[in-house]
């Protein structure tokens, strides 16, 4: 049963409880307000007839009793159903019945003790619903007969109804405004409730994208609202875990396929020199073709050597190091590139900073890969800015929640890196992507496009954060943090 269908029945129910309850007590509230009616009124109705008639009833005068009884009977003739008069004996000695007076009323009780004034009793006359009241006659305290008068129940029950009427044209009003009260509480709670259940089918059947619209201030609202929330901290989560299971395939892959062409790539070197020692050196065409031929196994190694660390890079060699040395030692490596790419590179090293827990070889492959990127990103030459200082990671240029992060606490100390080139930078929707594995805009055997999902990797198995800023035609910023040598 649906959820508005139960409000409006439940409403229904407890409205038609309380109006039979109603309807009850209406109905015996006017029974008894008649009843008593007919004990004063009518009874002193039928007294006065007693009280008329006694000296009839003696000298038994039964003709004219019956000549006074349908008069008076007719005056009220909608009320009354029959007057009967007893004599003494019990007899009956006048009645306002043409035909046959019915058996039963000849066995009525006539006598009546001294205190006694009246009687009153309900009896079925004919099949129909009568008060019958029965006042003695008396002459002085002797009693001479006795009156019964019945009266109609169907005019009480007349009574009854018109009452009534009105009471139940009131329930049906109630239960009206009971539909509608059931209604506007269904489009008020029940219709959010079903979009929100038919957001949790679809969000479980996979549609993560699914969200509620649902424009109220209230608790409801408030349920919408984190029921969004979740619903995209769970698209998010499920695309980082998808990310996780791509890098992880993409990992194992890369290392197969490295396996199995790294040998070969070795032979088909120690080969070409030995092809190159026996070629005459004189022939300058052949050793041209053996260089080029060398330098390209040597590319090839490199790219392997990639996918390697790529898949390998959680076999690290911690010990302190000092990450401006590092920096240094990597440079000296690319120098020449900058020096003939027309780059300057200017140091901004913060003296006396703690050292930090790094894998030498694995730091330095990052700052090479930074550099080169940096070079890259400077075709017409530009300035390497090269950045350490320490700071407290709350005071940090960190971009990300500093407060919920998995590498440090906001009053911790890091040491912070930055390296920072005046090259083409990196659109908006690229930046997205520069993380990502095999993402490049390098021309085709330029890039891997492997240099930043390394560092990424090698960063975070160094308990450290990698984060990138960027603007088109001034720049690109990379940041590191890491923590002390002595605090981890
Ligand atoms: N300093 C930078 N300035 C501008 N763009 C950059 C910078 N660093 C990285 N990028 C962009 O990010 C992409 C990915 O970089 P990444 O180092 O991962 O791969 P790659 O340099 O293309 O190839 P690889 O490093 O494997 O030879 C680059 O192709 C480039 O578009
Ligand atoms: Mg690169």
């Amino acid at each position: 049963m649906r959820l508005t269908h139960k409000i409006i029945s439940s409403f229904i129910l407890v409205i038609a409880v309380l109006s039979i309850v109603n309807i009850f007590s209406v109905i015996y509230a006017i029974n008894h307000s008649q009843e008593e009616k007919l004990k004063t009124e009518e009874v002193l109705f039928a007294q006065d007839l007693a009280d008329r008639f006694v000296r009839d009833i003696v000298e038994d005068k039964a003709e004219t009793l019956t000549d006074t009884l349908f008069k008076d009977k007719k005056l009220r003739e909608e009320m009354i159903e029959y007057i009967l008069v007893f004599d003494k004996k019990g007899y009956l000695l006048s009645n306002t019945y043409l035909e046959a007076i019915p058996k039963q009323l000849l066995k009525l009780n006539n006598q009546f003790s001294r205190k006694d004034n009246f009687r009153l009793q309900k009896i079925i006359n004919r099949r129909v619903f009568v008060y019958d009241i029965a006042v003695p006659v008396r002459e002085g305290i002797e009693q001479v007969g006795a009156i019964h008068i019945g009266f109609k129940g169907v005019y009480i029950l007349k009574t009854i109804k018109e009452a009534l009427s009105p009471a139940l044209v009131g329930v049906l009003f109630i239960i009206v405004v009971a539909v509608l009260f059931g209604l506007f509480i269904s489009k008020t709670i029940v219709n959010p409730i079903s979009k929100l259940r038919d957001a949790v089918a679809k969000i479980g059947a996979g549609s993560l994208e699914t969200r509620v619209v649902i424009k109220s201030a209230d608790e409801i609202g408030a349920l919408a609202g984190s029921f969004n929330k979740m619903a995209s901290r769970l698209e998010e989560t499920t695309a980082l875990m998808v990310q996780a299971g791509k890098f992880e395939a993409i990992g194992k892959l890369a290392s197969g396929v490295a396996h199995e062409v790294k040998n070969p790539l070795g032979i088909i070197l120690q080969g070409v020199n030995y092809l190159e020692g026996v070629i005459p050196p004189e022939n300058k065409d052949a050793s041209e073709v053996f260089q080029l031929m060398k330098d390209n196994i040597v590319r090839a190694d490199n790219i392997v050597r990639m996918l390697l660390d790529f898949s390998r890079v959680d076999e690290l060699y911690m010990q302190p190091e000092n990450v401006s040395i590092l920096m240094d030692n990597s440079l000296l490596l690319v120098k020449q590139i900058a020096r003939l790419g027309n780059i300057e590179i200017v140091k901004e090293y913060q003296a006396g900073i703690p050292k930090i827990m790094a894998d030498k070889g694995k730091l330095e492959q990052v700052f090479i890969n930074l550099f080169t990127n940096a070079f890259h990103a400077m075709p017409g030459g530009g300035r390497l800015t090269l950045r350490s200082y320490l700071c407290r990671f709350a005071d940090s240029a960190y971009k990300g929640d500093k407060t919920k992060n998995d590498y440090f606490s906001p009053d911790e100390e890091v040491v912070a890196v930055e390296i920072e080139d005046t090259g083409q930078g990196i659109s908006e929707e690229n930046l997205k992507k520069v993380f990502e594995p095999f993402f490049t805009t390098k021309g085709p055997g330029k890039g891997t496009g492997l240099g930043l999902s390394v560092t990424s990797n090698i960063i975070k198995l160094h308990g450290g954060i990698v984060e990138i800023t960027s603007q088109l035609a001034k720049g690109t910023k990379i940041s590191l943090w890491f923590k002390t040598a002595k605090s981890g």
